[in-house]
């Protein structure tokens, strides 16, 4: 089927060029039986929600020195860990971050809860971040749609509609294509993809995955799409 070529294709290429990230369990370990730690996951993924991956990096790692586990963090003083956010910026961030740690430890003994409906209750956690953390730490085949994953749909598709009114349908498309198999590595496939070939500008469409089947570059649309409403 088309969505089996697509998601192959695109776990082919993540296997051969996946970004390292102190976060990240690689697809040679994940294949081996790795399994990520959700408390990682859902940090680097609140981090992540309004800052690039390249500022986050030593944010990342000094919390989970100074904070290895869940239960550790909940403990910490809040002004400790105001103050290790320090430079993130959007502090409500760090603000939901504590009280999510405590409600987790409190609530759910420690252990993250590992469905969509129950992780989109924690303070913090939106629609992006619950299905990332699904997918990525509990490989379930969630649909992962963030700035990256639109982009890469809407030239896929060659979908014209700006937005936000065309996320419904840049949903639809991403979410046909979610494979049943290794839904983890998939979800990060396609943002490491939308990161470093199919780029806002300039994509490296030549060495893209998807070349083939991408309606975008069929059309030469790809430089204009996603098309947004201006704010
Ligand atoms: N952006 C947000 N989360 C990410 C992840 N897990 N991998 C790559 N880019 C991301």
């Amino acid at each position: 089927t088309l969505k089996n070529d697509l998601s192959c294709a695109l776990l082919d290429w993540y296997d051969r060029h996946a970004r390292k990230m102190p976060w990240r369990v690689g697809p040679a370990d994940r294949a081996a039986g790795v399994i990520p730690d959700p408390y990682r996951v859902w940090l680097s993924e609140v981090m992540l929600q309004q800052t690039t991956v390249a500022a986050v990096r030593d944010y990342f790692t000094r919390f989970t020195v100074r904070w290895p586990t869940i239960q550790a963090l909940a403990a910490a003083p809040d002004d400790q860990v105001m103050g290790e956010w320090a430079g993130l910026g959007y502090y409500a961030r760090a603000r939901n971050l504590l009280k999510c740690a405590r409600v987790v430890t409190d609530q759910y003994d420690g252990v993250f809860p590992d469905t969509y409906d129950t992780l989109l209750k924690l303070p913090g956690i939106g629609p992006y971040t619950a299905a990332a953390i699904s997918a990525i730490a509990f490989d379930r085949p969630e649909t992962v749609l963030d700035g990256n994953v639109e982009r890469v749909m809407a030239r896929l598709y060659d979908i014209h509609d700006p937005l936000p009114g065309s996320k419904p349908l840049l949903n639809d498309k991403a979410a046909e294509l979610t494979p049943t198999v290794r839904p983890g590595d998939y979800a990060q496939a396609v943002m490491d993809l939308g990161a470093t070939i199919c780029t806002p500008k300039s994509p490296t469409c030549g060495i893209c995955p998807l070349r083939d089947p991408c309606q975008a570059r069929a059309a030469g649309t790809q430089p204009d799409l996603p098309r947004k409403l201006p704010k």
